[in-house]
């Protein structure tokens, strides 16, 4: 059985003040260590230290970045290496997300250059993939995911897949409000593991965590994590309120 993840892409919000105020309104039962389900939230960088000083003692959510430099060290300014992660304890970093793909310049190249780094360094990468919507219009989502997921993990062992998780992003539903429809996720994501199964092979691709992202909420998590498919969700906005991100975390330990 997968475990569900519930993870928060806090995106550039939040300084370390507004870290540490989320984590002492966070429910006690979200924070408890729940059989079957993770939580984890991903800072900025600047708030990383915050969170892990705010997390309270036992608490099993778990930490994250937003990106990270496929390089060990040296003149690449503005950069963050996993080295520097692994010293805080981070357990994910989220690679390829859209809003770095678009705005960053960032490829499936260097995305896979990330998470082969991130790999080597014991950190979970959140490998994300999506269309944007003229792709889906022109009915090529198919098509666009299958290239991104077999660029972005392009040279991983099948073993190296089960260490991973993906997640399934469509960018016209991120931030908008507007959400997959519970079967546009399922049909997605189990696509996506009948490309991993041909790539890699049938046991790594069952075995694989893959979360949907995209105006997930309280009101739609739910429907969504009943899909077979959907292991759980990559949550932006609801996931900057504790009460929302306590409430998906309750929804998703309701699911099994
Ligand atoms: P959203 O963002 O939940 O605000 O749509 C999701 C994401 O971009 O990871």
């Amino acid at each position: 059985m997968r475990t569900i993840l519930i993870a928060g892409n806090w995106k550039m919000n939040m300084g370390p003040k507004e870290t540490a105020e989320f984590f002492t309104q966070l429910d006690d039962a979200a924070q408890k260590n729940i059989e079957g389900v993770e939580a984890a939230v991903c800072p900025p960088f600047v708030s990383l230290s915050a969170a892990f000083s705010a997390r309270k003692s036992g608490s099993a959510v778990k930490i994250g970045a937003q990106n990270v430099h496929f390089e060990d060290n040296g003149a690449f300014t503005g950069e963050i290496s996993t080295a520097m992660l692994n010293v805080l304890g981070c357990d994910f970093v989220i690679l390829g997300h859209s809003e770095r793909r678009e705005y960053f310049g960032e490829d499936d190249a260097v995305v896979n250059k990330k998470v082969k780094k991130a790999l080597a360094d014991g950190i979970t990468p959140i490998v994300c993939v999506g269309e944007v919507l003229s792709e889906r219009k022109e009915d090529r989502h198919f098509e666009v995911v299958k290239e991104q997921a077999a660029g972005s993990l392009d040279g991983l062992s099948a073993d190296e897949l089960t260490k991973i998780v993906i997640a399934y992003e469509p960018v016209w539903a991120i931030g908008t409000g507007e959400t997959a429809s519970p079967e546009q996720a399922q049909e997605m994501h189990a696509f996506i593991r009948e490309q991993l199964a041909a790539l890699f092979n049938e046991d790594a691709a069952s075995t694989v965590r893959i979360l949907y992202g995209g105006s997930m909420k309280p009101d739609n998590a739910d429907e969504l994590l009943k899909q077979p498919d959907v292991d759980g969700g990559l949550i932006g906005g609801a996931s900057l309120k504790p009460a929302d991100f306590s409430q998906l975390v309750a929804i998703a330990a309701g699911q099994k």
